[in-house]
């Protein structure tokens, strides 16, 4: 499909040469996000393919049909002609029984698509022999997967929004202030789950002023809370909240009864909850029993993040605002779609990031390696057949997630030790150990005695390295290295001690050791100030 106006039918004659990304106007009632935008149509167009948007898909979003059309995308009139014409169709919401009806046979479909809670969906576009990339079946534990990874970054706008509808439904400001008119205390804001929707909305109440607390079954959060301007509420009951790839587990009854009475406290002394606590494939948690609501104060505001999985809060109504006891319980469904030209951008960036990995080539033809572990884990059906769950990926840089109960042993395989690999069997290690020292022994017994004393020192020193490098998730490896890039540069020293002209065997100054500790100054201040720098840039993206 070439490039032209609304007046053109789609050439389908081009898409021979380079594939056609369709994107049509979402129908699922009141969405708003489109599943690309102008700014990514432009960069699809130079990974060589051709677009085509439905007419007024992104008007809800506030990009129009000429924005499209400027960035080299072809308007195509109506849903028929933008289906039939697209060999990719890029969409947001998962398809209904009409767009599984309209997609082409063998066609290939990327959106969200929640394979486990649609059986039937699945059954119809693997008999429509589709290829289907559903964006939530990211394995979001692989670092390299993360650029693609949509549900972070709806999570994000969602976590953002929930504190702005907070805003709009509360009757204060959120900053104490004191003025002539009155001194205004702070709002309290609790937030009950700091997975990525959380934290957002941690962020951005801090950043409005609120005083704010916020609690999770993962202790590991509380650091992140902290960071972000929050106060970490614990539950007094120890019981390990990870249930495997960052995400919660199901806690015991103990827990639950202790984390009520807490959530009963704040209740009392919060102006405002949000709630995002979700664990995968099973109900939301009710965290808010309608007690809690009657306790708040009134004017007080609830917003249940997790309305869509049932509602944290007893009293929520999905897709509804409601005041109950005096209390407004804020249960949109549709919370990323209320920013949609924020989500838009982002979700098209993350489609756009798939693309580039499916087409490496840059020629405009998509090639599904079913060998990648990404493009594997996000492949649902294919060819006719349904290959969803895809096993474990093989690499991660997080424990994989264990959404159901035979998934967690291989997951614990692929992540065992230090979250990097396979624990090593007895023996192999008996042998790796036997090998090791009779090495050690060779050069102990040959080599000269100043040559050992550094090769103890170098041998420790790997040891200490492994260690320290193999006990941090490797999420976190590039922060790390560059710390440790800036301050491990004793070889610096070294290297000056030695660049003055020594005295060579023939009485002459030995150029070769000036010239080599030359190039090791050099190539550790690489090191050195990339090291900072990279580490600068690193907490530049924190910085307001
Ligand atoms: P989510 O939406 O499934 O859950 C939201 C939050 O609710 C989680 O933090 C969870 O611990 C919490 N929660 C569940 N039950 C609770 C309860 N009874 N009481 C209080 N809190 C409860 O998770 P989300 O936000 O999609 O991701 C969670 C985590 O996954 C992230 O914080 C991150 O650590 C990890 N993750 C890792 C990635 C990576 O390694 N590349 C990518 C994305 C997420």
């Amino acid at each position: 499909m070439q490039a032209g106006t609304a007046a053109e039918a789609p050439s389908v004659e081009s898409a021979k040469l380079a594939q056609c990304i369709g994107v049509p106007t979402e129908v699922f009632p009141l969405e708003k996000r489109v599943a690309t935008v102008p700014e990514v149509v432009a960069k699809l167009v130079k990974l060589g393919f051709s677009v085509a948007v439905q007419s007024g898909a992104g008007d809800a979003a506030n990009f129009s049909d000429e924005s499209y059309r400027d960035a080299g995308a072809t308007i195509v009139p109506d849903a028929q002609a933008l289906w039939s014409g697209a060999d990719i169709v890029f969409k947001v919401r998962g398809p209904n029984a009409q767009e599984v009806g309209l997609l082409r046979e063998g066609g290939a479909l990327i959106s969200f698509i929640w394979p486990a809670q649609n059986p039937e969906l699945m059954q119809q576009l693997a008999a429509k022999k589709a290829t289907v990339l559903a964006i939530d079946a990211l394995p979001r534990t692989l670092s390299r997967a993360q650029k693609m990874d949509a549900l972070t970054s709806m999570a994000g706008v969602s976590g953002y929004r929930a504190v702005i509808e907070a805003a709009n439904a509360f009757g204060r400001f959120f900053n104490g202030q004191i003025t002539a008119a009155g001194k205004v205390p702070p709002a309290k804001v609790f937030i009950a789950g700091a997975g990525v929707a959380g934290l957002a909305a941690i962020g951005t109440a801090a950043s409005l002023g609120a005083i704010v607390r916020a609690n999770d079954t993962r202790a590991e959060v509380a650091d992140q809370v902290v960071s972000l301007g929050g106060e970490f509420v614990k539950v007094d009951y120890v019981e390990e909240g990870s249930g495997g790839g960052g995400y919660a587990k199901v806690m015991s009854e103990g827990f639950q009864q202790a984390q009520r009475e807490m959530y009963a406290k704040q209740a009392k002394e919060a102006d405002i909850i949000i709630t995002t606590a979700l664990i995968p494939g099973k109900p939301a948690p009710k965290l808010i029993t309608a007690d809690m609501v009657k306790s708040m104060k009134p004017g007080s505001v609830i917003v249940d993040m997790a309305a869509e999985q049932g509602g944290n809060c007893e009293l929520t109504e999905p897709g509804q605002a409601v005041v109950k006891h005096g209390v407004t319980i804020v249960g949109y469904t549709d919370l990323a779609s209320r920013l949609a030209k924020q989500s838009s951008t982002l979700y098209a960036t993350n489609l756009f990031r798939l693309t580039e990995e499916l087409c490496k080539t840059k020629d405009g033809i998509i090639d599904v390696n079913m060998e990648d572990d990404a493009i594997r884990g996000l492949t649902v059906t294919k060819g006719g057949a349904i290959t969803w769950p895809a096993p474990a990926p093989k690499q991660a840089a997080a424990p994989a997630a264990a959404p159901a109960k035979a998934a967690a042993p291989a997951a614990k395989k692929a992540h065992g030790h230090g979250d990097a690999g396979e624990p090593m069997a007895g023996s192999k290690l008996a042998i790796m150990f036997g090998v090791a020292a009779a090495l050690f022994w060779l050069i102990g017994a040959s080599a000269p005695p100043a040559f050992l004393s550094h090769f103890t020192v170098f041998v420790l020193a790997c040891f200490v390295g492994y260690m320290v490098v193999w006990n941090v998730k490797p999420a976190l490896h590039t922060p790390l290295m560059s710390v440790t890039n800036a301050i491990s540069s004793i070889i610096a020293i070294g290297a000056l001690v030695q660049i003055s002209p020594m005295v060579g065997a023939a009485g002459r100054p030995n150029e070769l050791i000036t010239w080599v500790a030359g190039a090791g100054i050099v190539l550790t201040a690489i090191n050195m100030f990339g090291g900072f720098a990279v580490t600068q840039r690193m907490l530049a993206m924190f910085r307001k």
